[in-house]
C-alpha cells in the first residue's frame, strides 16, 4: 500500500525468512560458514542456536539454496518437531524419497541406513536438517544420534544440522544426552544486532526493496535508535516495528518515519513493556577456530554471488561486503 509513496518495488520488512534480504553480519557469516563446512567436510553433528527471531531459519534457507546447486547433496528438512520417534523417522525417510507409510521402525531404520551407506560409498553427501530442534524429545535426539553411528573410519556418512533456540543447548547439556554432545563437531550462536548493524540492516532492506540512496533516509538515525531500543536488535522485531511504522507514516503522508511513530507502534505492539536486560552477547564461539577461514570466506563469497544472481524481479542487489572479523 505504501510502496509507491516511498518509491519501493517490494515490501522491505516482510516476516518470511527470504535469503534475498540476507544482511550478512559477522555472526551470520560465521554461522553460515560453520554449517556449510560441517556438511561439506562430513563432520557429523553441527549445532546452531540463537534467540527467537535472530535469523536461524533464514540461514538454513541460504544454506539449502547453496546445497541445492550441487547434485551430490541430498537432504531431509524437518521443521515440525513435535513428532514421536517413529513419526520422525517416517518423516525423514519420506523426505529422502524412501517408502515410509505403513512401515515399522526397524524397516524404516533399515532402509535409511541402506540409503545413507549407499550414498556414502558413492562419495555423495546426505544431510538431515532439523529446524526448531529445541522441541525434539530426548527419544528423538537419541534416534538421531544412533543414525550418526553410520560412519567409515574417516568420516560420518550422515551429516546432521540441529538448529534451535537456546533451550537446545540446555537439552544437549543434559546428562542423558552426553553421548550426543560429545559427537558435536561445531557449535555456533546467533545474537541480535548492535545499533550499527541495526542501521545497516534497515538500510540494506530498503535498498534491496528498491529505495534510492535518498529513500534510505525514510528512517533517519534518531528513528533507528528508537527502533533499536524497542527491538533490542532482534531482526524479526525490527521488521515488525518498521513495517507498522511505514504504514502509519504513509497514513499521515509523512516522507520519513519519526521517533514518535516508532514509540507509538512499540506501544501498540506492547514492546515498550518488555523492560528486560539486553540479550547476552558472547564472544565468537571457540569452535570456529577450527574452521579454515579462507575457505569459509570463499564459501560466503560464492553464496552471496549466487544470491545476487538469483535475486528476483530482475533486480541485482549490490555486492555484499563480507564483514567477518576473521579475514
Ligand atoms: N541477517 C539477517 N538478514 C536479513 N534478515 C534477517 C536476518 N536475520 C533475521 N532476519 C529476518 O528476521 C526474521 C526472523 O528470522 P528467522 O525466522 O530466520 O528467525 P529464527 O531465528 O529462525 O526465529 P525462531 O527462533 O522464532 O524460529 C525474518 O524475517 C528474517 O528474514
Ligand atoms: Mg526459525
Amino acid at each position: 500500500m505504501y510502496k509507491s509513496f516511498y518509491n519501493l518495488k517490494r515490501s522491505p520488512f516482510e516476516l518470511t525468512p527470504d535469503p534475498f534480504f540476507l544482511f550478512p553480519t559477522p555472526r551470520h557469516n560465521e554461522a553460515l560458514a560453520t554449517l556449510y563446512h560441517g556438511v561439506r567436510g562430513h563432520k557429523g553433528f553441527v549445532v546452531l542456536t540463537g534467540e527467537v527471531g535472530t535469523g536461524k531459519t533464514l540461514l538454513l534457507r541460504c544454506l539449502l539454496q547453496l546445497l541445492r546447486q550441487s547434485n551430490d547433496v541430498a537432504y531431509a528438512y524437518v521443521f515440525n518437531n513435535r513428532l514421536s520417534p517413529v513419526e520422525f523417522l517416517q518423516y525423514i525417510a519420506s523426505d529422502f524419497g524412501l517408502p515410509a507409510s505403513g512401515r515399522n521402525k526397524s524397516e524404516i531404520l533399515f532402509d535409511l541406513s541402506k540409503y545413507v551407506i549407499a550414498r556414502g560409498s558413492r562419495k555423495l553427501t546426505t544431510v538431515l536438517v532439523v529446524d526448531e530442534a529445541h522441541h525434539l524429545s530426548g527419544e528423538v535426539l537419541e534416534e538421531i544420534r544412533l543414525l550418526t553411528n553410520l560412519e567409515t573410519t574417516q568420516e560420518k556418512l550422515l551429516q546432521v544440522l540441529l538448529v534451535g533456540q537456546p533451550e537446545l543447548n540446555d537439552k544437549l547439556d543434559s546428562a542423558e544426552l552426553r553421548q550426543l554432545k560429545q559427537r558435536i563437531a561445531h557449535r555456533s550462536q546467533l545474537a541480535p544486532l548492535d545499533l550499527n548493524e541495526t542501521r545497516g540492516y534497515i538500510e540494506r532492506r530498503l535498498h534491496l526493496a528498491g529505495a534510492s540512496p535518498n529513500g534510505c533516509l525514510v528512517f533517519p538515525p534518531d528513528t533507528i535508535a528508537v527502533v533499536y531500543r524497542h527491538s533490542r536488535g532482534v531482526p524479526r522485531l525490527i521488521n515488525t516495528l518498521c513495517e507498522n511504522a511505514l504504514i502509519t507514516a504513509y497514513a499521515r503522508q509523512n516522507r520519513s518515519v519519526t521517533p514518535e511513530i516508532i514509540e507509538g507502534v512499540a506501544a501498540d505492539l506492547r514492546l515498550n513493556l518488555d523492560v528486560v536486560a539486553p540479550y547476552p552477547r558472547e564472544g565468537p564461539p571457540a569452535e570456529l577456530n577450527e574452521i579454515d577461514v579462507r575457505r569459509a570466506a570463499k564459501t560466503l563469497l560464492d553464496l552471496y554471488a549466487y544470491l545476487s544472481r538469483a535475486s528476483r524481479d530482475g533486480e541485482s542487489p549490490t555486492p555484499v561486503t563480507i564483514q567477518s572479523q576473521q579475514t
